[in-house]
């Protein structure tokens, strides 16, 4: 019998460079990766490939046969990055280079500074996904939403009527402190993983795959800049990959869990919560105080490996409430000022340029 082709989808984004500031993209970097990786597809080193960005973030979206963690599409997706940066170095883009913390590829681009959301499957008949992408926020911004997604039935109601789903959802999380993970059942260990993925700038869901085959259904960045770098060099401004349909959470499931614009951190020099804004590719540009954070959606059909889409999922006016909503506590937090908890809690500031400030004042302590 023929072996089952196996199609590996990686998403693997980096910030190279801001126009204007920490807002934008400039079109010449995408022109720089498009060619980049329209080479590498001619090569037959890639099957298919899309280029996009979110906010000052550039995601190469990737299909290939080389299945996950592969030098040779790490490299690649290094390697244009490299290049990217260059080009935001003549025009004087800010912060060119920004998320690459290394000066020479080793192998594999995590811990370097990109994110990395990769996964392997065999296609199905019709194999729909979603590539979400975020700026201004932290891998734990996807927490909520994937509990929404694979552990609610107040959100995804095929957890109740759909037979392959019945039996629930497997989390796995990353201690990204520790760098240990744990595998979470769902429902039965759903407590246990909330006490967990509750705490988003600690726990974060890596993983999440159907119980009764083990098929893989989301994939998420978990990177922490602030953690690789020991120093603040931005914000993680992670991406996901979900597959839909078939006995997996639909497509309007899955964008339901977006509905509610969460607290994220990661607004405005890494440093503040705010609500989780989901935009139209077009409106994923934020410039009020940095932000607020945006999270955009991809949808893709891959078809023998070839990437059919993208469709824009959030350029649609039932989600106009939600960015209302997102608008009006995006007001309120920011009526905070610098106060907590519109500014993150210390612990978490401890990367930021926070601490140089507080070194000034050292001296002027006196025990009481
Ligand atoms: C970048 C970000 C921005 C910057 C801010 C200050 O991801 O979140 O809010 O932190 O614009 O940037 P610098 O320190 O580069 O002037
Ligand atoms: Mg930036
Ligand atoms: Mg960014």
């Amino acid at each position: 019998m023929a072996k089952e082709r196996k199609i590996t989808i990686s998403v693997i984004k980096a910030d190279v460079g801001g126009f204007v500031g920490h807002s934008s993209f400039h079109p010449a970097l995408l022109d720089t990766a498009k060619e980049k990786l329209n080479n590498a597809k001619g090569k037959e080193v890639i099957v298919d490939f899309h280029v996009m960005r979110c906010g000052d973030d550039l995601e190469l979206i990737m299909t290939h046969e080389k299945g996950c963690d592969d030098k040779t599409i790490h490299e690649l997706a290094w390697n244009i990055f490299a290049a990217c940066t260059e080009v935001a170095k003549e025009l004087k883009l800010y912060g060119a280079g920004q998320d690459l913390l290394k000066d020479a590829f080793t192998g594999t681009v995590k811990g370097m500074g990109p994110c990395v959301a990769e996964m392997e499957f065999v296609e199905r008949k019709s194999e729909p996904i979603i590539v979400f992408m975020a700026d201004k926020t932290s891998s734990g911004a996807w927490n909520l939403p994937l509990y929404k997604i694979f552990g609610d039935p107040f959100n995804t109601a095929g957890l109740i009527i759909d037979p392959s789903m019945i039996e629930g959802f497997c989390f796995n999380v990353l201690d990204v402190k520790k760098g240990e993970s744990i595998t979470l059942s769902c429902p039965e260990e759903s407590y246990y993983l909330l006490a967990l993925i509750g705490a988003t700038d600690r726990y974060m869901v890596s993983s999440v795959y159907r119980k009764k085959d083990k098929e893989i259904t989301a994939v998420a960045s978990t990177q922490r800049l602030s953690l690789i770098a020991g120093k603040y060099v931005g914000k993680d401004d992670p991406v996901m990959i979900v597959r839909c349909q078939s006995g997996l959470p639909a497509v309007g499931e899955v964008l339901e869990a977006f509905s509610f614009p969460h607290l994220v951190q990661g607004w405005m020099r890494g440093s503040h919560h705010g609500p989780l804004m989901p935009v139209p590719f077009y409106e994923a540009n934020p410039t009020r105080f940095d932000g607020p954070p945006r999270v955009i959606a991809a949808g893709f059909q891959i078809t023998n490996g070839r990437l059919i889409g993208p469709h824009d999922m959030f350029d649609d006016p039932s989600f106009d409430e939600t960015r209302k909503k997102a608008n009006h506590v995006a007001e309120y937090m920011r009526r905070h000022g610098p106060f907590q908890p519109h500014r993150l809690p210390l612990e978490e500031m401890e990367y930021t340029t926070l601490p140089q400030v507080l070194e000034k004042l050292k001296d002027r302590f006196e025990k009481q």
